[in-house]
């Protein structure tokens, strides 16, 4: 399915809102890739399909998990905003065709990340984060840091989420730590290799 048929297979799956947030998210994930240097059209595509499976409806939504036999561990099933990036990846394979899978991931980990996440999937999960509508006390700092490093600003970003879910007593998905793990190991061991080499 090409880009334009995406569209309008969107605009009738998602609310107006949804899609409009969608819009942003794909914006600011081109912006990113120029950076970044991945294929555009692969993050115009991972960018526009990252919330195709976001159904306001919870019972559509459960329903859906069904219909494309999804099995959800005890953590995305207890928390409904978690389920919308696992069905999503399904329904981006299924009804629009999708067969690469780093496309697939991106959409698939862009709630909680995971652990040596692909440029590709760093990049929706930032590009998500920080679209231009998202407000909270140091968004400024994350929006300029994605364009700089990106590591640094899932981090932080990481950091945010898990400061909110423990204020509101939510459960924390594993794949949340083993991503802020993930990059500080690595942040680490770039540290170690540039000192040595001073
Ligand atoms: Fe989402
Ligand atoms: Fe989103």
């Amino acid at each position: 399915m090409d880009i334009e048929n995406i569209k309008k297979e969107l605009k009738l799956e998602i609310d107006k809102e949804r899609y409009n947030h969608t819009l942003r998210v794909v914006d600011i994930a081109k912006r990113l890739a120029l950076v970044y240097r991945i294929d555009e059209k692969k993050v115009e595509l991972a960018a526009l399909l990252h919330d195709c499976g976001k159904y306001k409806d919870i019972d559509v939504l459960l329903k859906k998990v069904e219909e494309f036999g999804i099995i959800l561990d005890i953590i995305s099933k207890n928390n409904h905003h978690l389920i919308h990036s696992h069905l999503g990846a399904e329904i981006a394979k299924k009804k629009y065709d999708i067969v690469d899978e780093d496309i697939l991931n991106a959409i698939k980990y862009h709630t909680t990340g995971r652990r040596d996440m692909s440029i590709l999937e760093k990049v929706i999960f930032i590009a998500d984060y920080i679209e231009p509508e998202r407000d909270f006390d140091g968004i400024e700092d994350i929006r300029k840091l994605a364009f700089e490093d990106i590591d640094e600003a899932i981090i932080v970003s990481m950091e945010n989420t898990i400061k909110y879910i423990i204020d509101k007593g939510l459960l924390i998905h594993p794949n949340t730590i083993s991503t802020r793990n993930s990059l500080i190991l690595l942040r680490n061991k770039n540290r170690r290799s540039w000192s040595d080499r001073q």
